[in-house]
């Protein structure tokens, strides 16, 4: 019986193609797949208008082929590290991530590469908080401000920074701020700038809220004035005056309810020192009146606070531009320029801005938006037991969609167990500027247990470049590109070179990406 035409493709629909090729028949290859397999014989491809042609592929010897020849072989073999260097163009190949923001050039692949916390979560990395560590003046707030700030706006996220810098006597991130058309946010000591209470009614007493995301407790009103108090005070509280300071919090919360009103740290100063008879009874009858001396110590510490060192910072009702925050511009710049460093000023309103802000993520269960908070200046937030609650607070990260973004410089100068190192060593994303002190290079090397021999790179990397490990990738140089808009809005030379910011009529620097 004769074989009935078949309509179905051919099993092997390549054969004829290869067998002309191998006769050494000249053939124009139409069929991608051939292309494909034949391209691996380097040196004979020319393109012609109608597709490729090529020379044919090398004959292969039937004798060969029997024995095995040109299969591939699993056993290694003896190479030299000049032949093996070869090899390298294997390993430099490109990547495939089309998600996320752009940061720069990769100076190994010469590619573009994307950093992105929130991109990279899932394949790259397990967390989403980033650490910039490098010398001053190497491009880390340039980075900061282009990579995690107004890149991280166009692709619908919302920044809240905590800048600390002063320059031309506003927070250097002020230009970026009017710039977007962003308020900037300022705290003065002494009341006549912004306020963020720290018994704001936003913050939960416990940091629980009724409608909020399941598991996810940052610290409420309880821990952070506990931290303040240990800071201010220099000791840790005992378990009488953590008793008594509990107890006036639930008093002074239930009494501004009632009143419809905020309660204020004087509220509770006041409340500690002068408590009502009633305050001690939850103590049982046995303490009830001896408990209403355990809060003396805290109450004379708040009241002080409140009287000098936080006053108008976090001990009046939380001022309408703070409050409303979140909801009024997508970028959000607390100026905290012209707050002493020394003093506990600085670190308590920045974990009272990272506690208020943990507590607003943390209550809306319907609406996720992945926020970005950014830290310069690290440093202030890593010490004494705000820097704790603070540290506490990072930890929830993946929970709150919240990525925060520090930096750092001189990592040798902070003690091996310093909550500083701490907090550099949590971070997910590491992005390492020039750094030109020899312990620097090391420590940070030891940190992120980098290839030995790095340190030189560290202490090699110029301007605008950077060494990146991204989680569980290999590390890869980065060199900073910028827009004419960026390297405007970036420039903190002017202060120092008498030169007006380019393109406010200076004239503008062209973007060197080196
Ligand atoms: N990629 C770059 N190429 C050239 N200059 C840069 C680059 N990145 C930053 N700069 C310039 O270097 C100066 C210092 O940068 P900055 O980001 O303030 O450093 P840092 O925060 O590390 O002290 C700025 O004036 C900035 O314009
Ligand atoms: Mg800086």
């Amino acid at each position: 019986m004769p074989t009935p035409p078949t309509t179905e493709p051919s099993a092997q629909p390549h054969r004829p193609a290869r067998r002309k090729l191998r006769r050494g028949h000249r053939k124009v290859l139409e069929d991608n797949t051939i292309g494909e397999r034949e391209s691996s014989s380097p040196g004979n491809v020319t393109s012609s208008a109608g597709g490729i042609e090529r020379r044919p592929a090398p004959r292969r010897r039937r004798i060969f082929d029997k024995y095995g020849w040109y299969e591939m072989r699993s056993e290694g073999a003896w190479s030299t590290t000049r032949q093996a260097e070869a090899w390298n163009l294997a390993t430099n190949r490109r990547r495939t991530r089309q998600d996320g923001v752009l940061a720069g050039l990769n100076t190994m692949t010469q590619t573009l590469e994307i950093v992105d916390a929130f991109a990279a979560y899932g394949t790259d990395t397990s967390g989403i908080n980033i650490v910039v560590i490098g010398d001053i003046g190497r491009g880390k707030s340039s980075w900061i401000k282009t990579v995690c700030v107004l890149r991280q706006l166009v692709a619908g996220r919302q920044v809240v920074v905590l800048d600390r810098k002063p320059q031309a006597g506003y927070g250097e991130y002020t230009p970026l701020a009017q710039g977007l058309g962003a308020e900037s946010i300022r705290f003065r000591i002494g009341g006549s700038g912004a306020c963020l209470n720290l018994l704001d009614p936003a913050i939960s007493r416990g940091g629980n809220h009724d409608h909020g995301l399941e598991g996810i407790v940052p610290a409420g009103q309880e821990a952070l004035v506990l931290a303040v108090l240990t800071d201010a005070m220099g000791r840790t509280l005992d378990e009488k005056e953590k008793a008594a300071v509990g107890a006036a919090l639930v008093a002074v919360n239930t009494a501004a309810q009632a009143a419809n009103t905020e309660p204020v740290i004087r509220d509770l100063a006041m409340r500690l020192l002068d408590p009502c008879p009633a305050d001690g009874t939850s103590f049982g009858s046995r303490w009830s009146q001896r408990a209403l001396e355990w809060g003396l110590e805290p109450g004379l510490a708040l009241a002080r606070l409140a009287d000098r060192d936080l006053r108008g910072l976090v001990d009046a009702p939380t001022s309408p531009a703070v409050r409303d925050a979140l909801e009024t511009h997508p970028l959000v710049h607390f100026d905290l320029s012209a707050l002493p460093t020394d003093g506990p000023a600085l670190r308590v309103v920045m974990t009272a801005i990272n506690t208020w802000l943990a507590n607003r993520l943390a209550a809306r269960s319907s609406r996720y938006q992945q926020t970005i908070l950014v830290v310069e200046e690290g440093w202030h937030v890593a010490g004494g037991s705000t820097g704790e609650v603070f540290r506490a607070n990072l930890k929830l990260s993946r929970g709150l969609g919240l990525s925060t973004v520090s930096a750092f410089h001189h990592p040798a100068d902070q003690p091996a167990e310093s909550p500083a190192r701490a907090l550099m060593g949590e971070a997910s994303i590491v992005v390492l500027f020039g750094q030109s002190r020899a312990d620097d290079a090391a420590e940070t090397v030891r940190l992120y247990r980098l290839p030995a021999g790095t340190e030189e790179t560290l202490m090699q990397l110029g301007r605008g470049q950077s060494l990146i490990k991204m989680g569980s990738r290999d590390p890869f140089l980065l060199s900073h590109i910028r827009s004419p808009w960026e390297i405007e809005l970036t420039d903190t030379d002017s202060p120092i070179t008498g030169r007006p910011r380019p393109g406010t009529g200076g004239g503008l620097v062209t973007g060197s990406t080196s």
